[in-house]
């Protein structure tokens, strides 16, 4: 990567921070704020009334935690050196399963470890993203993650039972996520595919040609 790719690239995820943030805690606090005020006001004129409110308020802020976490969470850097592609997402699958209680079902070869780390990384951003994308817009009940190897391509697929979008549709908004995915892929010398219907959830397929030994 040249050096001003790699400028671009931490000031696109800077950018993405800062965004995430302004839409996600920082929105759901002033959210909270406001919400108490009216149970200030409720609790003088009618105390009773104000326990379902605090109720609220609390799922409200339970929520917020869990989306911090998450965010924090995602923002570590990967020990691909340590567990490998498969074991690092297992360990995020099981992650987000007891953070956000939906399924997201991995199936990865044990093959994929021998990946270089820098190609290992870029695959596991690029799942964990698809994976952030069908739990945040999709309203998925399951995600299916799995990745193999055949005649030296690995293939990655993440598929969601969720809403769809109309992916290719040039007035859809396309995020840092899915041009993330895009600009990883070819770095890595990959390709990605998407497929969604509207109603029939969403398939991300990244393969990419990788150095078998022995072979050819
Ligand atoms: N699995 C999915 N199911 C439904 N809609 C999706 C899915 N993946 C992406 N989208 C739609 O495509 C849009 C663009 O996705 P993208 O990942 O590029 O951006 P984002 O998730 O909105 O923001 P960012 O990834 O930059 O935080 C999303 O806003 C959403 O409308
Ligand atoms: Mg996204």
């Amino acid at each position: 990567m040249s050096t001003e790719m790699a400028i671009h690239a931490i000031e696109d995820e800077r950018k993405r921070l800062a965004r995430d943030i302004h839409d996600g805690p920082a929105q759901l606090l002033t959210n909270l704020t406001m919400r108490l005020e009216v149970v200030k006001e409720m609790a003088k004129r009618d105390p009773l009334t104000v326990l379902p409110e605090i109720q609220k308020v609390q799922e409200l802020m339970r929520g917020s935690v869990s989306e911090l976490r998450r965010m924090i969470y995602d923002l570590r850097p990967v020990d691909i050196a340590e567990k490998g592609l498969s074991g690092a997402l297992l360990e995020y699958a099981d992650r987000c399963n007891y953070l956000l209680r939906i399924p997201v079902v991995v199936a990865v070869d044990a093959t994929c470890d021998v990946l270089a780390a820098p190609y290992a990384v870029a695959v596991f951003r690029v799942v964990q993203e698809c994976i952030t994308n069908s739990l945040r817009h999709a309203r998925a009940q399951r995600v299916d993650v799995s990745v193999t190897v055949a005649e030296g391509v690995l293939r990655a697929v993440v598929r969601d039972d969720g809403s769809g979008f109309p992916y290719g549709d040039t007035s859809q908004h396309k995020g840092f996520g899915l041009l993330g995915i895009e600009e990883r892929a070819r770095l890595i010398g990959g390709e990605v595919r998407v497929q969604s219907k509207m109603g029939q959830g969403t398939e991300v397929e990244l393969t990419m040609r990788i150095a078998t030994y022995g072979a050819e």
